[in-house]
């Protein structure tokens, strides 16, 4: 879809993942403790989601908590995971406001019980919104959701649903937490590492890349649309010749 923005066309991609990546530093920088600049990263999100439908993309994806997140403090998780209890919460009435569904991907299990109950009712609380789509992934890894994608796929193939020859990538593509949407288009990652750190790596396989200096809780719509200007440089082929 193309769209004017500030006199000029740009062609939005439709699903925009983002590491959003620099909390830490943001908040040492003032120096402050961790989980001040993951309170802000948490306005961050909610900036980015209302930049993100004025701007016309259909599909945000963003990496909140990564399965290799539990190594750190147990001061910092619990702290991340407190804004999750009050986003999970308080997101409710809001998205419901602005249309938007959301739906959080990663693997459940050793989620503590109240935020898995706290996704389940924003979940079913959204779903029926049909603005933005909003992804949160929580408690995800891509290796981690490749590994449940494969034994659900053996366990259907046990139970003779169907048979190792009727396995595609479309297949594949099915039994991962993002079966009902579409690939990234574009790939944001701040605060200056070159890495996907196990973010989406079978989604990205296609996707442009845009890295940025800029620190999460610093992300505006400014910096969101100069990653869609970079995006709009790039010419997808696909692997094919254009
Ligand atoms: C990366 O910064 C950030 C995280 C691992 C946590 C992201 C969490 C939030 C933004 C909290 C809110 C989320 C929701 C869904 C409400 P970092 O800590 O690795 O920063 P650093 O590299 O500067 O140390």
């Amino acid at each position: 879809m193309e769209r004017e923005i500030n006199g000029e066309l740009l062609n939005i991609p439709t699903h925009v993942a983002i590491i959003m990546d620099g909390n830490g530093r943001w908040a040492k920088k003032r120096l402050m403790p961790r989980n001040v600049g993951h309170a802000e990263g948490a306005k961050a999100i909610e900036r980015t989601c209302r930049n993100a439908d004025e701007l016309g993309i259909k599909y945000l994806t963003v990496y909140a908590f990564s399965t290799e997140n539990w190594k750190r403090s147990v001061e910092e998780v619990t702290g991340i995971m407190n804004i999750f209890r009050k986003y999970l919460v308080d997101s409710i009435e809001r998205s419901n406001r602005e249309n938007m569904r959301v739906c959080v991907i990663g693997k459940r299990d050793g989620l503590p019980d109240d935020i898995v109950e706290k996704i389940n009712n924003l979940e079913e609380a959204t779903k029926n919104n049909t603005g933005l789509r909003f992804n949160v992934a929580i408690n995800y890894g891509g290796r981690d959701e490749i590994t449940r994608a494969v034994k659900a796929i053996a366990d259907k193939c046990n139970n003779n649903e169907f048979s190792v020859e009727d396995i595609t990538e479309e297949l594949i593509s099915n039994h991962l937490d993002t079966w009902d949407i579409p690939d990234p288009d574009l790939l944001i990652r701040t605060s200056g590492e070159l890495r996907t750190s196990n973010f989406l790596p079978w989604q990205l396989a296609y996707s442009e890349f845009y890295f940025t200096d800029i620190l999460w809780p610093d992300f505006d719509k400014d910096a969101l649309i100069e990653a869609i200007r970079y995006y709009n440089k790039r010419e997808r082929r696909f692997g094919g010749v254009r």
